[in-house]
């Protein structure tokens, strides 16, 4: 099947087999590995992506859905300054950083954000809750978006609350 959609801000289109996923589509025609094949059953989050403004599993998204799609993966917004905002937090509180679970963590603190920059524990907790970071203890996860919030503040605005 041919599917047209915008990906990482362009117009892409890629022929597919009607059988295969985002993730498989990402990897094996545009050679982005970011989004990591987990568990590839929708559990872990490692292959997350921002699709149509939520952050989603690419694993759990079949190729027809792809169609007329808008996808940022972690390769994209790895350039831009929120993305910074969000290691220099990380940094600062000790979150870990091995690799494995950066597309879902990331993207999940972006989205978190981008609608409430001043997020509770519970809001931030429910925010990880589709992404399984074996390394980072969830006090880590929460300083860390709240460092990341105050930085963001002082760069939009000057300040933090
Ligand atoms: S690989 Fe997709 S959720 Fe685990
Ligand atoms: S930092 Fe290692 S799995 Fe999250």
């Amino acid at each position: 099947m041919t599917l047209g959609f915008i990906l990482n801000g362009e117009d892409v289109v890629v022929k597919a087999d009607a059988s295969s996923r985002l993730i498989d589509i990402l990897r094996n025609h545009f050679k982005l590995l970011g989004a990591k094949a987990g568990c590839l059953s929708g559990v872990c989050g490692a292959c997350s992506v921002i699709f149509n403004g939520k952050v989603v599993p690419s694993c759990l998204i079949p190729a027809f859905r792809i169609r007329g799609s808008e996808i940022i993966t972690i390769e994209a917004f790895s350039e831009t300054d929120e993305y910074q905002d969000i290691r220099e937090g990380f940094s600062q509180s000790g979150v870990e950083n091995c690799g494995y679970c950066d597309a879902g963590k990331i993207l999940a603190v972006e989205t978190l954000l981008s609608r409430n920059l001043r997020p509770t524990r519970e809001e931030i907790l429910l925010a990880f809750k589709g992404i399984k970071c074996r390394c980072t203890e969830p006090d880590s996860l929460v300083a860390g978006v709240l460092a990341t919030s105050d930085i963001r503040q002082r760069r939009l605005y000057g300040r933090s609350a």
